[in-house]
C-alpha cells in the first residue's frame, strides 16, 4: 500500500499535504515526495525514509503554491530509493504523478514509449503513467489545455491493467488536478474554494468533512471547491457528497473503533495488493516474486516452513497446498521448536519463513541455523527491510502496509495470499499444475479478494451470535485438512483478545479425546466448506450437536447442514484450499466482538507485544 494525496485551493499546498502525507503514513513510509506547481512551474521534491525527511528539506527547497500531490510510499517495484519514489515527471518535467496500487501491463507499456523515445528514470511501475499522459497529452486535438489534459489521463488510465489510484497534475493546467482509480481506494474532499483527494479520508479530514468516494472506473477532475466526477467514456457521473461524522480518535482508524477491525475490513484489498503481478505464467514472475527460476524450483527436494504464532498457522496452510498444488512434501516447525530439536533436512531442501514483522527472534534463529547449514532460504514477509529479509536469500513481501493491531488479521490474509501464489507457481513450474488447469486457478485465486469483500459483509450477523456466547468461559475449534490452521488461528485470536480460553482441533481428532469435554451450551465453531472431507467434518459438527453444544458452522453457502446448528455463517464456493481466505473471516470477526462484548482491550491486549524479538 502507498498513500496519495491532493491539494488546489487558494492555500500554500505544502504544510496541506504534508500533514495528509502524515496521516497516510500507515499505508507506507519508506519514501516521500511533493509535485507542487506555483510560480516558478510544476517542482518535485523526493525523500527516501518517512515523511519527517522530506518536511525537514523543505524549507531550503523553497517550494509552494496552490496546487500540488504527494505521496508516501510502501516500495513494491524497484527498491526504496529517491529515484523510485514518487511523484514521477514525463520527460519534459510537466507533467507528474503519483500511483498506489500494481501496473500490470507496465513492462509492455514502458516498451512501446522506450521505443517511441521516451527515458525512463525509475525501476517502477508508476514511471509509465507519467509518460503515458505526457503522449497522449501531445496528440490530443484543441487549444483548451485543460480538455486535452482530461482526454490525456482518460485515455491513460483506459490502457492500465492492474489496480491503481493516481493522481496527476500538469504544468499547462495550473487550476485542476485529476485523480482515477481502479481497485485501490481514493477519495475526494469538498471544502469552502478549496479541493482534496487522498487514498484515505483521514488525509483531510481536518479541512473538511465533504467526501465524495470515487468508485471503480471513476476519473475526477478537481479544481478550487469542485469535484467533478466522469466514468471511463468521459461521461460525467453523478457527484454524491458524504459528510464524514467521525472523531479524531477514529480517524486514524478510519473510522473503526479499533485498529483490529479496520485491519479486518482492509483485508480485500492487502490480498488483492499481494496478489498482483505474481500469478502470471512466466518464469520473470517466478524468479522476480519469489526468487526461484524454474530450474530452481525443480531442484527443490522438500520446503521446510519455520513461523511463529499466526504466521505458523499460514505456514500449516501454505504446508497442505504446497504438497496438493505442487506435489512437494512439505514440513512445518513452530521456530522455537525447530531451533532445539537437532532438525534433519534432505539436501535441496528450501527453508520458508513467515513473520509480518521480520524481527520475531524465534524464526530469525531457526533461519539462521539453516543458513549456516548451506540451506537456502525463502521469507515470506511485511516489513521492509526488516532484520529477516535482510538475512533471507530470496524474500516475497505481503503488501498489506503497517499492520498496527498486535492481534495479526491482514497480515495473516496477506501471508496466506503470498503462500498460495508460491504453491501455484511451484506447481506450474514443476508440472504438477499443467497449462490450463494451472491458468484457471490462477484465475480463481485472483477473484478471492472479491469473495472476501462479500465475507466481511457478515459482520453484522456475527455481532449479534457474539452477544449470545460471549459470556461462556470455554470455545472449541474444529477443522480439517486446510481449514484446521483456520480453526487454530481462530481459537487463538479469540485467545489473545478475549482472554478467554480455546481450543482447536483437527476434526478427526475429537474421538481420540477432546469430545469429553463438550457440556451442555458450550460454543463449538465448526468449518465444514465444500471439500474432500465435508462429509467427515459435518458429523464431528453432528456428535456435537448431540453432546448439547451450540455449534456455529462456518460453511459453503448453499451447502446442506442437517441437524440443529445455533448458527451458521456461509462463504462462497471455491477452491478448498483457497477457502482459508475466506474461513478466517468470520472467525476474526468472532474474537472481536467477543472481546468488545467481554470489555476487553482491543488493539493492545495485556502481556502481547507486536514484535517477540527476545525468546
Ligand atoms: O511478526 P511475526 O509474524 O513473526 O510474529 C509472529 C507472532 O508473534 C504473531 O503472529 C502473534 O502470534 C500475533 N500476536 C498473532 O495475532
Amino acid at each position: 500500500m502507498c498513500g496519495i494525496v491532493g491539494y488546489v485551493g487558494s492555500e500554500d499546498c505544502v504544510p496541506v499535504l504534508l500533514s495528509g502525507l502524515k496521516r497516510l503514513e500507515y499505508r507506507g513510509y519508506d519514501s516521500a515526495g511533493l509535485a507542487v506547481i506555483g510560480s516558478a512551474g510544476l517542482r518535485v521534491i523526493k525523500n527516501e525514509g518517512k515523511v519527517a525527511g522530506l518536511q525537514a528539506r523543505l524549507p531550503a527547497s523553497g517550494i509552494s503554491g496552490s496546487i500540488g500531490i504527494g505521496h508516501t510510499r510502501w516500495a513494491t517495484h524497484g527498491r526504496p530509493s529517491e529515484e523510485n519514489s514518487h511523484p514521477h515527471t514525463s520527460c519534459g518535467g510537466d507533467i507528474a504523478v503519483v500511483h498506489n496500487g500494481i501496473i500490470e501491463n507496465y513492462l509492455q507499456i514502458k516498451e512501446r514509449l522506450l521505443a517511441a523515445g521516451h527515458i525512463f528514470r525509475s525501476e517502477t511501475d508508476s514511471e509509465v503513467v507519467a509518460h503515458l499522459v505526457e503522449e497522449k497529452f501531445a496528440q490530443a486535438p484543441g487549444a483548451d489545455s485543460d480538455a486535452r489534459f482530461f482526454e490525456a489521463v482518460r485515455l491513460a488510465v483506459r490502457e492500465l491493467e492492474g489496480a491503481f489510484a493516481i493522481a496527476v497534475v500538469c504544468d499547462a493546467c495550473p487550476g485542476l488536478f485529476i485523480g482515477a482509480r481502479r481497485h485501490s481506494p481514493l477519495v475526494a474532499g469538498i471544502g469552502d474554494g478549496e479541493a482534496f483527494l487522498a487514498s484515505d479520508v483521514p488525509a483531510f479530514m481536518e479541512h473538511t468533512r465533504k467526501a465524495v468516494f470515487l468508485k471503480d472506473g471513476e476519473i475526477a477532475v478537481l479544481t478550487a471547491g469542485k469535484v467533478k466526477i466522469f466514468d471511463m467514456d468521459g461521461k460525467p457521473v453523478p457527484v454524491k457528497a458524504n459528510v464524514i461524522k467521525w472523531d479524531r480518535a477514529m480517524a486514524g482508524k478510519g473510522g473503526y473503533k479499533h485498529f483490529m477491525l479496520k485491519e479486518i475490513y482492509d483485508q480485500p484489498l492487502s490480498v488483492e495488493e499481494t496478489l498482483l503481478g505474481r500469478l502470471t505464467l512466466d518464469e520473470a514472475t517466478l524468479k522476480g516474486e519469489f526468487g526461484l527460476d524454474y530450474k530452481a524450483a525443480r531442484a527443490i527436494t522438500r520446503i521446510h516452513i519455520v513461523a511463529c504464532g499466526t504466521a505458523y498457522h499460514a505456514g500449516l496452510v501454505a504446508k497442505y497446498a504446497i504438497e496438493h498444488f505442487a506435489r512437494i512434501a512439505a514440513d512445518i516447525d513452530v521456530a522455537s521448536e525447530f531451533r532445539y530439536r537437532e532438525p534433519v533436512l534432505a539436501a535441496g531442501t528450501l527453508i520458508l519463513s513467515v513473520s509480518q514483522s521480520g524481527e520475531t527472534a524465534d524464526t530469525l534463529a531457526a533461519v539462521r541455523t539453516c543458513r549456516a547449514a548451506g540451506f537456502k532460504s525463502l521469507a515470506i514477509c511485511n516489513v521492509l527491510g526488516s532484520t529477516l529479509t535482510r538475512e533471507s536469500d530470496f524474500t516475497c513481501y505481503t503488501h498489506c502496509g503497517p499492520e498496527i493491531s498486535v492481534a495479526s488479521t491482514k497480515a495473516f490474509t496477506a501471508q496466506l495470499a503470498a503462500l498460495l501464489a508460491l504453491a501455484l507457481q511451484l506447481g506450474r513450474a514443476r508440472g504438477a499444475l499443467p497449462g490450463p488447469e494451472g491458468e484457471a486457478l490462477a484465475a480463481e485465486l485472483m477473484r478471492l479478494p472479491r469473495l472476501m469483500e462479500k465475507t466481511v459483509s457478515l459482520d453484522k450477523n456475527i455481532a449479534e451470535v457474539a452477544r449470545k456466547i460471549c459470556r461462556k468461559g470455554s470455545y472449541l475449534f474444529l477443522g480439517r485438512n486446510s481449514n484446521f490452521p483456520i480453526a487454530l488461528e481462530g481459537a487463538l485470536k479469540l485467545k489473545e483478545v478475549s482472554y478467554v480460553h480455546a481450543e482447536a482441533f483437527a476434526g478427526g481428532e475429537m474421538k481420540h479425546g477432546p469430545i469429553a469435554i463438550i457440556d451442555e451450551g458450550m460454543p463449538v465453531f465448526g468449518i465444514a466448506v465444500h471439500a474432500a472431507t465435508f462429509d467427515k467434518m459435518l458429523s464431528n459438527l453432528h456428535e456435537a450437536v448431540a453432546r448439547g453444544a451450540r455449534v456455529i458452522g462456518i460453511m459453503t453457502e448453499g451447502i446442506p447442514a442437517g441437524g440443529q446448528l445455533a448458527a451458521r455463517f456461509d462463504v462462497p464456493k471455491v477452491n478448498e484450499y483457497f477457502s482459508p481466505l475466506l474461513t478466517v473471516i468470520p472467525l476474526q470477526f468472532f474474537a472481536y466482538h467477543i472481546a468488545v462484548l467481554r470489555g476487553c482491550e482491543i488493539d493492545q491486549p495485556r502481556n502481547l507485544a507486536k514484535s517477540v524479538t527476545v525468546e
